[in-house]
């Protein structure tokens, strides 16, 4: 068609008396529902990736703010119990929390998933596939961890005395890392847990995009070798298990981030001591999609007051943050943090204090070039499970000032993402976004605030 015969937009609006100012609003309500159906379509859909140091779901930037429930299948293993999951799967969604990591372990013992070396008890594994099936309901993603460092729910201890008591020649708990009959009990494990097909909706584990990343295990420590390097054998051989398994997950260490012997100088950034793990080598290693930290001075430096503490946790986050970015290039999650009700100087102002510093250090990180995809709070519980209980856990409808900031961070974490999701796809207005940034990195810090307080106690987890 000749453009003679198409009027020029300024010679419709001249026509038709619409004023530019309605064009305008036009435009912006096109630019809403066109963001709208984005958010919409992500949420569902499609694998949870890395594209450099940003986490990407369908291509767009992917920023969380997730939570720890570690207890999720022990407690769904009984039918009667899983309204429990489903309280807190659902206050959290309503929380905007859109990432839960949990386990996916229990390693003989009460209620174990895997009673003996390669026998599962059904009914747990049932347990498991509630869990995920539930997720997929609210709309959340999991992080499942394959074992525990720890011997809560067998871990590292279980595996080893399964294979001595089978007459295998053990001599710690740190062979777990080296023995190749321990190590094929837990690549046993691993393929179990991908290749399972979930009873309730009838996707298998490797396919099911509810499952955003695997975690080789909870908290690696290795005290025969605090160089870091056994550890780093262990890790290349079981993430190419896993990848070879897998293509489709992230997967990710389960590191508390403590630096080893690649890095001398790093180590000053430790709590004082290594436990065997070497964040920069550990996480370099092939298959390792993304980096994670847990920050708990309240233990690691109890006994230091509240002001050090802090101090010991930003240096802790910026540092990790900036060899993820720098070195790794990869993202990072803070997947572990709280603060303990136990220790005798706690009030509820200093875990809000607390929560919020790391909030905004997050927040901070990720609007300042990706990197920090999110952090995942230590931990969520339902009401009536006190047998769980650690001191750190938090009920979001009882314990409102934290669930506020819990809330607050959600909201915060999700806008960010859509304004840096429109400003990957080029839509033209940079300029208001930059604004809109603007805008909300001065609501945030103004309302932060800081409790100095005394502090010195150890509750979870002790080196
Ligand atoms: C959370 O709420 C419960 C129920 O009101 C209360 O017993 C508990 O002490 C609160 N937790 C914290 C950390 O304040």
């Amino acid at each position: 068609m000749h453009s003679d015969f198409r009027p020029t937009m300024a010679s419709f609006i001249r026509n038709s008396h619409l004023s530019w100012s309605v064009l305008v609003v036009l435009c912006m309500a096109l630019l809403v529902s066109v963001c709208e159906a984005r958010v919409h379509r992500g949420k569902g859909s499609g694998f949870v990736r890395t594209k450099g140091p940003n986490f990407v779901l369908n291509g767009s930037p992917f920023l969380f703010n997730g939570f720890n429930a570690y207890w999720m299948m022990n407690v769904a293993t009984d039918p009667s119990e899983r309204m429990k999951v489903t309280q807190v799967l659902q206050d959290a969604a309503n929380a905007g929390l859109s990432v839960c990591r949990t386990w996916a372990f229990a390693d003989g013992g009460d209620k174990a998933l895997q009673i003996s070396p390669g026998a599962y008890d059904e009914r747990v594994f049932q347990g498991l596939d509630f869990v995920v099936a539930e997720a997929r309901k609210y709309g959340l993603r999991l992080i499942l961890s394959f074992v525990n460092n720890y011997k809560d729910f067998g871990g590292r201890q279980q595996y080893v005395n399964w294979a001595r008591s089978s007459g295998v020649q053990i001599n710690s708990d740190d062979d777990f890392y080296t023995n190749p009959i321990v190590k094929g009990y837990y690549k046993n494990h691993v393929q179990r847990v991908i290749t399972r097909v979930n009873t309730i909706t009838r996707i298998a584990y490797r396919d099911d995009t509810t499952i955003m990343a695997w975690e080789l295990i909870n908290e690696p420590r290795c005290q025969a070798d605090s160089s870091g390097r056994t550890v780093n054998v262990w890790v290349q051989e079981m993430a190419s298990f896993v990848k070879s398994l897998d293509r489709h997950h992230l997967l990710e260490v389960g590191m508390e981030g403590f630096y080893g012997d690649t890095m001398p100088e790093r180590k000053q950034i430790n709590p004082g001591y290594q436990v065997g793990t070497d964040f920069i080598s550990n996480n370099l290693v092939r298959g390792i999609d993304f980096a994670t930290i847990h920050a708990y001075p309240d233990q690691w430096l109890s006994g230091q007051n509240e002001e050090s503490q802090m101090a010991f946790m930003q240096r802790w986050m910026w540092s990790h943050y900036q060899d993820s970015k720098t070195i790794l290039k990869k993202p990072l999650v803070i997947a572990e943090f709280g603060k303990s009700s136990k220790d005798p100087e706690y009030n509820i102002n200093k875990r809000d204090s607390y929560l919020n510093a790391v909030y905004r250090n997050i927040y901070m990180m990720a609007r300042t070039g990706g990197t920090v995809g999110g952090g995942l709070v230590w931990q969520l519980m339902a009401d009536g499970m006190a047998s769980y209980c650690d001191g750190y856990e938090i009920t979001l409808s009882e314990n409102l000032s934290t669930s506020n900031i819990i809330s607050q961070q959600s909201q915060a974490m999700s806008t960010l993402s859509q304004l840096l999701r429109i400003a990957s796809e080029n839509v033209p207005s940079g300029k208001n976004h930059k604004l809109q940034l603007d805008h909300i990195k001065g609501r945030r810090s103004s309302k932060t605030n800081h409790h100095h307080h005394h502090h010195a106690h150890n509750q979870k987890a002790m080196p």
